[in-house]
C-alpha cells in the first residue's frame, strides 16, 4: 500500500520488505539511507558540474593508473564521509583508493563492509553522458572490532546488498537486498527516492548487444566469433542484433536490465598490465552480477558465474558478460568451443 500521494519511499519499501524477511535487519535500511544521502549530493553536483569547477582533470592518477577527474574525487569524498561515521561498517574500499579504507578510530564500527565505485563512466563526465555510482555490501567475517581486507575479499554469492545510482535524465537508485531488484527515482522537489520500478525482471532473451568494438583485434577467438555471429543474425528471429554502447557501465547495464540483451567487457590483450579486461570485480562486476541474478539474468566470466569467484585482490579485474540468461549462455557456448581452456572471455 503506497504512502498517501507521496508514493513508496525507499525507507517504506525496505520496512515493508523487512516484514516479509525478518532476517533483513533495520541496519540495511540505515545503510541504504546513508547511500541515498551521498547520492543526492553527487546528483546535485553532477547536474551542475558544467557550471562549477568540477569538470576536467585533477592532474593526478589513481591506483588504476587512470587520470582522476574532479568529479571522481568529489564523489569519492562524499561517499566516504557519508558512510565512515554511520556505525554500520568495519571497513570500506573505493576504486579511487589503493588500500582498504579503515573506519576512523573516533567512529563506531559495525557488522558490514562496503566496496564502491564512487563515479563510474568518468570518461563521459565532460560530455554530459550518463554516469553512475556502484556499491556492494558484505557482512563482516573477520574477528575483532575493526575489519580487514578479508571482509572485502568475499565471493559475490555472500553479498547482502548491492546497487547502483545512475545520474542521467533522472537520478535513479536500483538495488537489491536479496529479495528481487527494485528501482527508485529521485524526486528533487521532495528530495526523496520514490519507487518507480518495483520487481525488475530481465527478459529471458534480448536482441541488443553492448561492447566496445574498438577492442575487436584484442579479443579472444570465442568472443570474436560470437560477435560476428550475432551481427549476422539473432538465432531466435533470424535478424541481426542492435548495437548499443554508452561507455558507462552503469548506463549500459541499466539499459540491459530494462531492455534485455547482453553487455560485454571481454579480456583484451590491448593493455599488457591488465590482460583480463578493464572492469573491477569488487565494486563493478560483483554488484552488477548480484543484481542481474536477482532480476533473473546471468553474469559470467565467459566460463563461470561471476558470483562464484573468490576475489584475491582489492582492484582485481575480470572479463564480464551479463544480461539475459539465454544470451549469456549463447556467448559461453562460443567461449567453450573456440577458446583454449581454462581461459574465460
Ligand atoms: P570508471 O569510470 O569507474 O573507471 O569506469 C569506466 C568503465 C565502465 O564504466 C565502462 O563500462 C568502461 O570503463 C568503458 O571502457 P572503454 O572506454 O574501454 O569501453
Ligand atoms: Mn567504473
Ligand atoms: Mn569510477
Amino acid at each position: 500500500m503506497a504512502d498517501s500521494k507521496l508514493g513508496i519511499t525507499l525507507a517504506r519499501h525496505i520496512y515493508e520488505r523487512q516484514k516479509e524477511h525478518p532476517e533483513a535487519t533495520g541496519e540495511l535500511s540505515g545503510i541504504l539511507g546513508q547511500i541515498t544521502v551521498a547520492a543526492k549530493v553527487v546528483s546535485r553536483e553532477v547536474n551542475k558540474a558544467g557550471l562549477v569547477e568540477l569538470l576536467g582533470l585533477t592532474g593526478e592518477k589513481n591506483v588504476q593508473g587512470e587520470e582522476v577527474k574532479r568529479l571522481d574525487d568529489f564523489a569519492n569524498d562524499v561517499f566516504i564521509s557519508a558512510l565512515d561515521h554511520s556505525g554500520h561498517f568495519c571497513i570500506m574500499a573505493s576504486e579511487e583508493v589503493a588500500e582498504p579504507i579503515p573506519i576512523p578510530l573516533e567512529y563506531p564500527t559495525g557488522p558490514y563492509c562496503i566496496a564502491f565505485d564512487p563515479l563510474d563512466g568518468s570518461s563521459n563526465i565532460d560530455v554530459n553522458v550518463s554516469i553512475g555510482t556502484i556499491f556492494a555490501v558484505h557482512r563482516k567475517v573477520s574477528h575483532g572490532p575493526r575489519g580487514c581486507e578479508e571482509d572485502l575479499l568475499q565471493p559475490g554469492r555472500r553479498l547482502v546488498a548491492a546497487g547502483y545510482i545512475v545520474y542521467g535524465s533522472s537520478t535513479m537508485l536500483v538495488m537489491s537486498t536479496g529479495n528481487g531488484v527494485h528501482g527508485f527515482t529521485l524526486d528533487p522537489s521532495v528530495g526523496e527516492f520514490l519507487q518507480s520500478h518495483p520487481d525488475i525482471r530481465i527478459a529471458k532473451r534480448g536482441k541488443i548487444y553492448s561492447v566496445n568494438e574498438g577492442n575487436y583485434p584484442y579479443w579472444s577467438e570465442g568472443v570474436r566469433k560470437y560477435v560476428n555471429y550475432i551481427k549476422e543474425r539473432d538465432p531466435a528471429t533470424g535478424r541481426p542484433y542492435t548495437a548499443r554502447y554508452i561507455g558507462s557501465m552503469v548506463a549500459d547495464m541499466h539499459r540491459t536490465l530494462l531492455y534485455g540483451g547482453i553487455f560485454m567487457y571481454p579480456k583484451d590483450r590491448k593493455d599488457p598490465k591488465n590482460p583480463v579486461g578493464k572492469l573491477r570485480l569488487l565494486y563493478e562486476c560483483q554488484p552488477m552480477a548480484f543484481l542481474m541474478e536477482q532480476a533473473g539474468g546471468a553474469a559470467s566470466t565467459g566460463r563461470a558465474p561471476i558470483l562464484d569467484m573468490r576475489p584475491t585482490a582489492l582492484h582485481q579485474r575480470v572479463p564480464f558478460f551479463a544480461g539475459s540468461p539465454e544470451n549469456v549462455r549463447h556467448l559461453e557456448e562460443f567461449i567453450l568451443k573456440y577458446n583454449p581452456a581454462p581461459v574465460g572471455g
